[in-house]
């Protein structure tokens, strides 16, 4: 049977670091507040030449770079972001210009943090199903556009950046030995769209608005969502915690993360944490965690990852795969 696998994975983040030291500036709050809510200690921020299509570019340069890919070996781009560079054409249309692309199909997917995972589970699809041979799943945020700088419930969580893999049909066999993508799960309730969500857009207020969050509320629900769909993962492909080399989780809040792989029992040392270096950059945050934890030596071929993240709307899950 036909796999999606991994064949490149790669990573851009804007120049600039902003330290937590540097919001004790700009709102009331401290780095000691900050790092025991939220285990952030810096993130990127995008200068004004910097967008979310130049990241997307840049990190899927550096993923069919790693790849030994072509631009022209792609013949789908999904990206997933919450914010493009225009309302229309989609960012990943951009993207597909930007590296010289004139065939095949790009689009963008809007599923706020859970973004990567909604689009990786596409492009499995896709690819499965013969309308693709190989993707690139970009993930790009550049969510300081969207921040209310004078809100320290909100600016002080968020960073900008991007991650992006190659997917491409293999054989498989059809068992959880196979590389790429085994098992995923998606979930969704819009009956909590008012908990996390941007107060403005074309068809209302006609600006682009502002992140507002009931932060406590998303921290109510959040490890109960993560572990429901990580749990129906587990059981599709007929794994257990102890089966993992790696936990690859949605990097909005480090006391989430630890939570939740209590909760499933997975073992401190296979968790990858970048949210200290990173803050939540929505999209783009697991696979900029999977670009560091393969970077760091850590991700190898053969292992077997789990990917999760939970964010606006509400959205939510995982995804199992063979590195
Ligand atoms: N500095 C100092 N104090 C602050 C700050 C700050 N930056 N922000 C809030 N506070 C204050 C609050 O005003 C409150 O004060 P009060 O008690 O006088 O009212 C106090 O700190 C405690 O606030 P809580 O909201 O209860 O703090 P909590 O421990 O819940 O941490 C946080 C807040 C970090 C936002 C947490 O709730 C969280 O991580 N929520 C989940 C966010 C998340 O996972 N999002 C994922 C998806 S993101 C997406 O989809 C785009």
């Amino acid at each position: 049977m036909i796999r999606s696998a991994v064949r490149g994975i790669g990573s851009a983040l804007p120049r600039r670091i902003m330290t937590n030291k540097e919001f004790e500036e700009l709102v009331d709050t401290s780095d000691e507040w900050i790092v025991q809510r939220t285990g952030i200690r810096q993130r990127h921020v995008a200068s004004d030449d910097e967008t979310t299509a130049s990241l997307g570019e840049a990190a899927a340069r550096h993923a069919l770079e790693n790849a030994g890919l072509e631009p022209a070996d792609i013949d789908l781009i999904i990206l997933a972001t919450s914010t493009p560079n225009n309302t229309f054409p989609a960012t990943a249309v951009d993207i597909q210009a930007r590296l010289g692309i004139h065939h095949g199909y790009a689009f963008d997917m809007q599923a706020v943090c859970s973004g990567f995972v909604y689009a990786i589970t596409t492009a499995d699809l896709y690819i499965r199903g013969g309308l693709a041979k190989r993707a690139l799943v970009i993930g790009s945020e550049t969510f300081s556009r969207i921040l209310d700088w004078s809100d320290r419930t909100t600016c002080v969580l968020f960073g900008d950046g991007a991650g992006a893999v190659v997917l491409e049909a293999v054989e498989g066999e059809g068992t959880i030995a196979d590389r790429g993508v085994l098992a995923s799960s998606l979930r969704s309730d819009g009956a909590q769209k008012d908990k996390l969500y941007v107060d403005g857009g074309p068809s209302t207020t006609g600006t682009v608005g502002h992140l507002r969050m009931q932060g406590r509320e998303v921290f109510k629900h959040a490890v109960g969502m993560i572990t429901d769909v990580i749990e129906d993962v587990f059981a599709k492909a007929d794994v257990t915690a102890d089966d993992l080399d790696w936990f690859v989780p949605h990097q909005a809040n480090k006391r989430i993360i630890d939570a939740s792989a209590r909760k499933l029992h997975i073992a401190e040392e296979k968790v990858i944490i970048t949210v200290d270096l990173h803050g939540n950059t929505s999209a783009a945050s697991v696979p900029l965690a999977l670009a560091h934890g393969v970077a760091e030596g850590k991700i190898k071929r053969g292992d077997l990852v789990l990917l999760e993240a939970m964010g606006g709307g509400f959205t939510w899950g995982a995804v199992l795969l063979r590195w």
